[in-house]
């Protein structure tokens, strides 16, 4: 092997039954195994292909690919692994579809291999020797599923994937198993649609043209996708990323959203992409977000400027200097933006805020400030909102040079036609499909939420009968309502969570066996009220979502304003034990639930309400000091005046009222 040639992955990719072995070539079990087992090798080959990799001749494989040759690359290891881990999940996505009983078993072994001597680059035989893919496929020592890598390839792409070690057996070379690229997307992003996309081809365009345009002069550019409340902004969202997923180059794509209802804190959705940079989850304690906050800083920044700009990032996950002083936004904002700048030096990025109309001025200035001052690196910032953004802030984004708004408008009379087809619906000649068409208004989450209520209701949405509620707020409510007592109580204690919840929250909240939990959870998924996350931000947690926000506020208003306050104060106490450490990046939301549960009259929720606003000015005085110095008030204003503690919470808020906003 030459010793100075580039590093070279090679990736070995078998399909296997999970019951018995045999791949596509050996006689499986019956006919739709092996259409299945073909199918996952065409999955496997285009997912390689799509990484940048080369087909090599498979030998007694399902497929080979070859990353860094015949051209080199740097990053090709990473490459090879992304390439394996997407197989996999594509086999899963086609098992799901149509269950065939296969998985699939991968090994990247990364290497300087000599190119074979009988390459022909354009009948192209054979690329690497064929002992270099059999060393690569040695590597799974068990055969069972899943994707093992070897020790070069763990070294070069330790810190970007999450992996475990694989216990060695004897003679065998060290390997680990790679569970997933590091980082989480958003929780819209990560549901399955019920319905085919549909129209929007324009504004798919039009992004992907400003996305080309980012890459093309490595700049940044903001776009701001608005319209009403179920029109399809976080969808195109969704297809967009499917775009991007499609493309040859690699693409971080970091998403947070912005929390609403008094239920935000500052810089949330910040924390959130951080977060997801840095593979940090809710239920890490102290010591593990700031170990993985500080592998995630070292991949992209040097000395001196890697502490000060962590130093500046701590606040986002939740960890707090004992005695924060107010850090003036300026100097926030650059550290900020040099994080995502030394990030996106390396791969282009995409960066979503979703739902900017429920955000905290912090945020919105921090998003303006990156799409101003964001130098010579391919950033395209994507903001998802409601028109409300523009009764904050009616000029938003009119000032900046290099933004873009996007409004989506009712959806076309055709393509309502089709969606309402696609999910079943009655056609339009029909009077109940006529009904539909005129009352929805072209927002696609009428349609879809309206013939969930009919299948809710065991009613035909085709006969002469059925007139649709009048407003999508009515129809979201009349979904809830169609709920048994018992479901409708589950739902709204996961409303009381927010639009993300967990099954122990509820447990722990209604004195409900786990068992109850899954159950009423199963009944709510299948009618499609919830959906289960892919991916949990709570370890060993199953995530769930609302189907869409709108619901969560309907199950939420459902419950009667008497029996809300208990409901808080039930969940604060699930949620300050799950936050252990970190609890300074929940003190605003335990502040906001505490708040509420004060209405009882419980002494316990008036403690915490002190104690939790408090600790969010701690907080926020870190990140954007003028909403510190509001938490701080709030918080002196719970203490009798006079009091030593209504004394130094209105310094604090002092303080922090001094040192910003600037200017
Ligand atoms: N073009 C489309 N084709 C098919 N289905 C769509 C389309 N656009 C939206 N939908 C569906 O309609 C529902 C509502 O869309 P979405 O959640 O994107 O709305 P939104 O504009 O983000 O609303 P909100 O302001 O409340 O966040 C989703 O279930 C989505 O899958
Ligand atoms: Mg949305």
């Amino acid at each position: 092997m030459p010793p100075d040639a580039p590093p070279i992955s090679v990736l070995v990719v078998d399909i296997v039954g999970t019951d018995q072995g045999g791949g596509p070539g050996s006689p499986g079990p019956d006919a739709a195994r092996r259409t299945a087992a073909d199918d996952a090798v065409n999955r496997a080959r285009r997912q390689i292909r799509l990484l940048g990799g080369t087909l090599d001749a498979p030998g007694t494989h399902a497929a080979v690919g070859v990353f860094g040759a015949p051209v080199p690359r740097v990053d090709a290891a990473e490459r090879a692994v992304r390439a394996a881990l997407r197989v996999a999940e594509a086999v899963e996505d086609l098992e799901e579809e149509a269950p065939g009983g296969i998985a699939v078993r991968a090994a990247v072994r990364t290497g300087a291999y000599a190119l074979a001597d009988d390459h022909d680059p354009d009948g192209a035989e054979r690329l690497l020797p064929s002992a270099a893919v059999e060393a690569a496929g040695a590597l799974h020592p068990d055969g069972g599923p899943g994707v093992v890598v070897d020790e070069a390839t763990h070294e070069a792409t330790g810190s970007l994937f999450e992996y475990q070690a694989v216990p060695p057996a004897g003679g065998q070379p060290r390997t680990w198993l790679a569970r997933a690229a590091r980082g989480r997307f958003g929780v819209d992003l990560e549901l399955r649609p019920p319905a085919p996309f549909t129209g929007r081809e324009h504004e798919i365009a039009l992004l992907s043209d400003i996305y080309a345009r980012v890459l093309l002069e490595g700049a940044p550019h903001l776009v701001t996708i608005v319209g009403q409340a179920g029109i399809g902004k976080s969808r195109l969202l969704a297809e967009f990323w499917n775009h991007l997923d499609a493309r040859p180059e690699l693409v971080y794509w970091r998403q947070g959203r912005c929390l609403g209802g008094g239920a935000g804190a500052a810089l949330w959705a910040l924390g959130e992409i951080v977060k997801g940079q840095s593979s940090i989850l809710e239920s890490d304690d102290a010591a593990t977000a700031a170990e993985k906050l500080e592998v995630a800083v070292r991949n992209f920044l040097d000395e001196p400027e890697r502490d000060a700009v962590r130093r500046r990032l701590e606040p986002l996950i939740g960890l707090l200097p004992d005695s924060p002083d107010p850090v003036p936004a300026s100097e926030n904002h650059a550290a900020w933006r040099r994080f995502l700048e030394a990030i996106a030096a390396t791969h282009p990025m995409v960066l979503v805020f979703e739902d900017l109309h429920l955000a905290d001025s912090g945020t919105l200035a921090f998003v303006t400030h990156l799409a101003e001052e964001v130098r010579g690196v391919p950033i395209l910032i994507v903001a998802t909102a409601r028109l409300e953004l523009f009764e904050r802030d009616r000029t938003w984004g009119g000032a900046i040079g290099n933004a873009t708004t996007i409004t989506l408008t009712p959806m076309s009379g055709r393509d309502i036609r089709t969606l309402v087809g696609s999910l079943g619906g009655p056609g339009d000649t029909t009077p109940g499909g006529l009904a539909l068409l005129e009352a929805c208004g072209g927002n696609p989450l009428f349609v879809e939420a309206y013939l969930g209520l009919m299948s809710d209701l065991g009613a035909d949405p085709a006969s002469p009968g059925i007139r649709p509620p009048e407003t999508l707020h009515a129809l979201m409510a009349a979904r809830v309502a169609a709920l048994d007592p018992d479901h409708r109580a589950l739902l709204g204690d996961a409303a009381v969570v927010g639009k993300v919840f967990w099954p122990d929250a509820l447990a722990a909240m209604g004195n409900r066996s786990a068992r109850g939990v899954e159950e009423g959870l199963g009944e709510l998924a299948r009618r499609e009220l919830i959906r289960p996350a892919r991916r949990s931000s709570v370890e060993g947690q199953q995530e769930f979502a609302f189907w869409h926000l709108l619901l969560r506020d309907a199950a939420y208003e459902s419950m009667p304003s008497s029996v809300r306050p208990e409901r808080h104060e039930a969940l604060v106490g699930w949620a300050e034990q799950l936050a252990g450490d970190r609890v300074a990046d929940h003190a605003e939301l335990l502040a906001h639930h505490s708040l509420q549960a004060t209405l009882t009259g419980s002494e316990q929720a008036a403690e915490r309400a002190r104690r939790f606003l408090r600790l969010a000015g701690d907080r926020a005085a870190s990140l954007d000091p003028a909403r510190a110095a509001a938490l701080y008030e709030r918080a002196a204003a719970l203490h009798p005046d006079g009091s030593d503690e209504h004394g130094a919470l209105a310094d604090a808020a002092a303080r922090a009222a001094a040192a910003g906003p600037e200017p």
